[in-house]
């Protein structure tokens, strides 16, 4: 497996970003990756939304956009794998490049503009694993060209509720002119309400499907006051902190890649991320548990997200720059914190840093 993993991951070091994203696809769905991986520690299992995870670690959206490969990923190791972003109808996205890595960074901008090969094309993947376990994530958006993109989500919902274990409302790619505009306060409002709606019309066949909103680091703490507000009011089930920014910190040693238009993901975006995580947690008071996405590279990382308020966490970019074993890794440095510090599971630590971390100066 080590040999398999050192292989691929001198490939994709060497391509175009684009295109060594293909190959991993294309790796994972030949099963050229065997699942010889150990059991994960019962420390790292987690209960949410009525569910056991085996960990809390999952592979973001962005990366298996059409659900190709979900139980493939599932068997590298990850706790849970959100597909998508799924629109409606199938569309292309926005012209290549569209995908740039910031290696002296370990950051990567993505404007790919939600290229999907449609609901369609994803339910009919989706329902050829049915029967396997496993938590698969849907994440939902809108298409480019939408009259009505409300709709668009309400019609997701109802299509995938009996296949997905959970949902994400997206409204905050950077990429697709004017979707963060739905996470202002009013229209956020109608659009939740519609979606929950949506949901409850479909129980009786599809049961309760988890609805998450993901929300755009790049808010401000007015606004995340206000999205939170909604959130609790609409009772969703869970948030995602957080999407790509479109920030370019000043510390970026990339400056000529950084210019380039799009969504900054990987270790650029931790603190800016985290802190929004922290922000999120403090406003929610446990009214439901989050999710925190940006820059997790580590276990170190992956524990100071926790501690910033994240009962599951997710990451993407990371793998470009540290390769699959980083999943494992991750697992193996939070079961040996728990052990060293005399904890059983990582629930303890949710959170526990959200006050210090929201009194600190802002990340810029
Ligand atoms: C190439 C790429 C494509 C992405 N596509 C999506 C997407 O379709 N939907 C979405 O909600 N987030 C998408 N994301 C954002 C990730 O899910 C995640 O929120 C973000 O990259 C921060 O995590 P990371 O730093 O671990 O990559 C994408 C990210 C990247 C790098």
């Amino acid at each position: 497996m080590a040999a398999w993993y050192s292989l691929i991951d001198l490939v994709l070091a060497r391509l175009d970003a684009e295109a060594a994203h293909g190959v991993a696809l294309r790796a994972l769905k030949s099963g050229l990756l065997p699942a010889d991986r150990r059991a994960d520690s019962p420390s790292l299992a987690v209960r949410v939304w009525g569910r056991s995870l085996p960990n809390p670690i999952g592979l973001a959206a962005g990366f298996d956009k059409n659900a190709e490969v979900p139980d493939a990923l599932l068997r590298l190791g990850f706790g849970f794998v959100e597909v998508g972003t799924v629109t409606p109808r199938p569309q292309s996205g926005n012209p290549r490049p569209r995908l740039f890595r910031l290696d002296r960074d370990e950051g990567v901008i993505n404007r790919f503009g939600f290229n999907s090969d449609g609901a369609e094309a994803v339910l009919r993947r989706l329902a050829l694993r049915a029967h396997l376990a496993g938590i698969v994530g849907v994440n939902v958006g809108a298409n480019k060209d939408s009259p009505d993109r409300v709709a668009d989500y309400v019609r997701l919902i109802e299509t995938f509720a009996p296949l997905a274990s959970y949902f994400t409302v997206n409204v905050s790619s950077p990429n697709t002119p004017g979707l963060r505009n739905l996470q202002q306060g009013h229209i956020l409002d109608d659009l939740l309400a519609k979606v929950i709606d949506a949901r409850e019309r479909v129980r009786e066949k599809a049961g309760d499907t988890p609805v998450l909103l993901k929300i755009a680091p790049d808010l401000s703490l007015a606004e995340l006051d206000e999205v939170v507000h909604v959130a609790r009011s609409r009772r969703v089930d869970g948030m995602i902190v957080a999407n790509t920014t479109l920030a370019r910190p000043s510390t970026l040693r990339e400056t000529a890649r950084a210019k380039e238009q799009g969504g900054l993901s990987g270790r650029p975006l931790f603190r800016l991320s985290t802190r929004m995580v922290a922000e999120t947690y403090v406003r929610v008071e446990g009214a439901f548990p989050l999710i925190g996405v940006g820059g997790i590279d580590s276990g170190g990382a992956a524990l100071t997200k926790i501690r910033a308020g994240a009962s599951l966490i997710q990451l993407y970019s990371s793998l470009t720059y540290k390769g699959l074993r980083l999943v494992e890794d991750i697992k193996t440095d939070l079961a040996s914190t728990l052990l060293r510090t005399g904890r059983e599971t990582l629930s303890e630590i949710v959170g526990a840093d959200a006050a210090t971390i929201t009194a600190e100066d802002w990340p810029v």
